[in-house]
């Protein structure tokens, strides 16, 4: 998914670094996980991952992407819909019942597809988008409290769904706006493409809540990896198109704001994002914290400046230290909108900080 401070192009930065710490794997705390990248990696090398973030569409793709380990037979489904019976293996029954999703079901003119549509005003997805969308979470809704699938599976299509609608979405990117003429992504048509889960016998655990309460329910573990929102642009607007489709609109009490279809954010505004409250807030998690290490990832123009961010690593630090690593590479084209990134001239900066907690 399109999110800023996606960190899939630092993976294997943090892998190296961790090397070079000698940070073997254990147990981990993946406290800011946005699209889980970060937490699927780890998991992928052997950790047990904890991870959390205050967005629901978050927690959906910590659950697909982190805790689910195994693909289900989907036997309860198989006996309602014939393409998911007649597919033989596991993978092949995911796949059916996720083609079964975007094309195999009518469109449906349910709240979504009026709201955020043409028809609503709100030029987010084409028609027949909005209505396809609207449809897959709809029965993908119905099959989840009917049992037809497990919680696994339903996470699994439901981030798919997510995934899915973002690459059919008519923004620059992120939903604070849409672009009132369609762009060619946009006149794509919707298609949910699960993703197979990432096998391991260690037990991960998907949390939507704040980053340091969780840190603190954990106790002692081997890694903290922090990498909050740096500027105060709240996520909570810039992503409440896929919220909205985490969460459903079953209930009959959803309401929209604005020109672009605000939801209620109330407990999902980060102190991260405030120049006032931010290095506060990185003090509490640290002293939160049972974890032996703790990796930051931040911006040079972020709202802790770089020397304030230092100083509270190294006053939590068990040796008073902190280190600072930086990844140059040249700048291109498509790095002009993406976040966490620092430029000089042609050359963009990716920062890293270390600190030994105990
Ligand atoms: C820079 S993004 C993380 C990106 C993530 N590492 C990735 O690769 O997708 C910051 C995340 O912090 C989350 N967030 C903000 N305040 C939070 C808090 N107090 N506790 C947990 N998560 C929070 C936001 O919802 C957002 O997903």
């Amino acid at each position: 998914m399109r999110y800023l401070g996606n960190k899939t192009k630092l993976l294997s930065f943090l892998d190296g670094k961790m090397k070079r710490l000698e940070i073997a794997p254990g147990v981990a705390h993946d406290a800011f996980a946005g699209t889980a990248a970060v937490g699927r990696a780890l998991k992928a090398s052997g950790w047990s991952v904890h991870s959390s973030d205050l967005m629901t569409y978050s927690y959906v793709m910590q659950r697909a992407y982190v805790v689910a380990s195994t693909v289900d037979q989907l036997e309860r489904l198989a006996q309602v819909v014939p393409a998911v019976c007649r597919a033989a293996t596991a993978p092949e029954r995911l796949t059916a019942a996720a083609e079964y999703l975007s094309t195999g079901i009518a469109p449906n003119d349910g709240f979504f597809a009026r709201n955020f549509g043409p028809a609503g005003g709100r030029m987010y997805f084409t028609d027949e988008n909005a209505r396809r969308i609207d449809a897959a979470r709809t029965v993908l809704h119905d099959w989840h409290i009917e049992s037809l699938v497990d919680d696994d599976t339903f996470y699994v299509l439901l981030a798919a769904i997510i995934e899915g609608a973002d690459r059919v979405a008519n923004t620059a990117g992120v939903y604070a706006a849409f672009i009132k003429q369609w762009q060619p992504n946009a006149r794509r048509n919707f298609a949910v493409i699960p993703e197979l889960p990432v096998h391991s016998t260690a037990h991960s655990v998907a949390h939507r809540a704040d980053a340091t309460e969780v840190a603190a329910r954990l106790g002692e573990i081997d890694l903290l990896y922090v990498d909050p929102p740096y500027n105060s642009r709240q996520y909570a607007g810039y992503y409440h198109v896929p919220e909205l489709i985490a969460r459903g609109w079953f209930a009959d009490d959803v309401a929209l704001r604005g020109k672009t279809g605000l939801i209620d954010d109330g407990e999902q505004r980060s102190a991260w994002c405030s120049k006032r409250q931010a290095p506060d807030a990185l003090r509490s998690l640290l002293a939160a914290t049972g974890a032996a290490h703790v990796l930051v990832s931040y911006n040079t123009e972020g709202v802790i400046p770089d020397r304030e961010l230092r100083g509270i690593l190294a006053d939590a630090a068990v040796d008073h230290l902190q280190k600072r690593f930086t990844k140059r590479y040249k700048r291109y084209r498509a790095d002009s909108d993406h976040e966490g990134r620092r430029y000089k001239g042609d050359e963009v900066s990716e920062l890293l900080y270390h600190a030994r907690l105990r």
